[in-house]
């Protein structure tokens, strides 16, 4: 579009980004009956392919799983974990991964950690290289989560519902994931989104204030959290934010 025929009070574009922004919900049961169209999968990922990334590097790759085999054994894998996080007491309120079977849109994120060359980094072994590096992979990550976050607003735009799930960055899950996916060994895998209508009506979460979360100019004194207060909130709230409606929360 041409500069001069924009109209910046124009707000309908706007409004139609958030409404798909407010409505993409996580759901951690989906409709297992429901097929997903393929060219689904292709609209989601071709949101992906559009995100900004560090240096442009796009360090990542996307795997739609359609093969119910295939879900089962990830859905396997993340049955023993929770049963594992039990055992070890860490008080995490670990939902019902379960769900990730019934999930009929299921893609499997992974990103190479090599690209963080393509950042700023030295490369000499020294504290300074370590700083530069450290900083390379949190531009990678950030970069992987632009395009994933494309993906979710690309799936809650066609109008389902979305769970993003990470909770597999350790070595176990990766040696359990890849060679099923025949992601070769460079690569790690971040994440898995899945989608589709979810089993029930879903709920909006609770969701901090604008005031709360911004400032002008300066960073206001009164919104910094002490360690305690955090350790509070983990306490207290984290449980009621992650499976209450916004409107239960207290
Ligand atoms: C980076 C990231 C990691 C997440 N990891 C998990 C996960 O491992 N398991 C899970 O059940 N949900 C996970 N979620 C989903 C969050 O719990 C969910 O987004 C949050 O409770 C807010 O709910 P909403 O998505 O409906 O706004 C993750 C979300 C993000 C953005």
């Amino acid at each position: 579009m041409a500069e001069a025929t924009r109209d910046f009070t124009d707000r309908t574009r706007y409004d139609a980004l958030m409404d798909v922004v407010k409505k993409r919900l996580t759901t951690r049961a989906f409709d297992p009956s429901y097929v997903m169209p393929s060219e689904h999968y292709d609209m989601i990922m071709e949101a992906a392919r559009h995100a900004p990334s560090g240096a442009n590097a796009q360090p990542w790759h996307f795997i739609a799983v359609t093969d119910q085999d295939l879900k089962n054994k990830i859905t396997e894998y993340f049955r023993e974990e929770q049963v594992r996080r039990a055992r070890l007491k860490m008080k995490f309120p670990t939902p019902d991964y379960r769900g990730l079977a019934s999930a009929p849109g299921f893609i499997v994120v992974a990103s190479d950690f090599r690209w963080v060359k393509a950042f700023p980094i030295l490369n000499d072994g020294s504290e300074l290289d370590k700083m530069y590096k450290e900083n390379a992979e949190r531009i990678l990550l950030q970069s992987v989560a632009a395009a994933t976050m494309s993906a979710h607003l690309a799936a809650a735009a066609l109008g389902y519902n979305v769970w993003w799930v990470t909770a597999i960055g350790q070595e176990k899950a990766q040696r359990a994931m890849k060679p099923l996916l025949g992601i070769p060994e460079e690569l790690s895998v971040l994440d898995i989104m899945c989608f589709g209508p979810p089993a029930k009506p879903p709920y909006k979460r609770w969701k901090k204030s604008l005031a709360d979360i911004s400032n002008w100019n300066r960073f206001d004194g009164s919104h910094f959290m002490t360690e305690a207060q955090i350790d509070d909130w983990v306490s207290t709230t984290r449980h009621k934010v992650m499976y209450r409606d916004a409107e239960n929360v207290d």
